[in-house]
């Protein structure tokens, strides 16, 4: 069964990280290669990576807050982009 993304993701992370999307534009062109490029794909990111990087920001990505996306929207998203099931459920 495919797996849904949640909310948090698609209304904070979908419009940059996905269907051609800026960061996936910016990723293809730093990893030229379209499984790294769209962060639903990936299987190599960990929790504490996604973690400091939503709440520190990483280059062009702006940091985002607990008002922008609070702890838990952000543990569904980390769940997620970990999840093994998510190689199924690029938007
Ligand atoms: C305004 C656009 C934008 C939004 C919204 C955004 N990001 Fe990003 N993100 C980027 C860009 C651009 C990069 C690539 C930074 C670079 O290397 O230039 C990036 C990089 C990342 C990386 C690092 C990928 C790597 O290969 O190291 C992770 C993880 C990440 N974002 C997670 C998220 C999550 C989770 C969300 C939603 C909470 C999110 N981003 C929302 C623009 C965005």
């Amino acid at each position: 069964m495919p797996y849904t993304p949640p909310g948090g993701y698609l209304g904070r992370c979908a419009l940059c990280h996905e269907n051609n999307g800026m960061a996936e534009q910016r990723l293809l062109a730093l990893y030229q290669d379209p499984a790294r490029a769209r962060l639903s794909l990936r299987d190599d990111l960990t929790p504490a990576y996604i973690r400091q990087v939503v709440r520190n920001g990483h280059a062009s990505m702006p940091p985002m807050s607990r008002v922008e996306v609070p702890d838990t929207e952000l543990n569904d998203i980390v769940a997620f982009l970990t999840s093994p099931k998510t190689r199924e459920a690029a938007p």
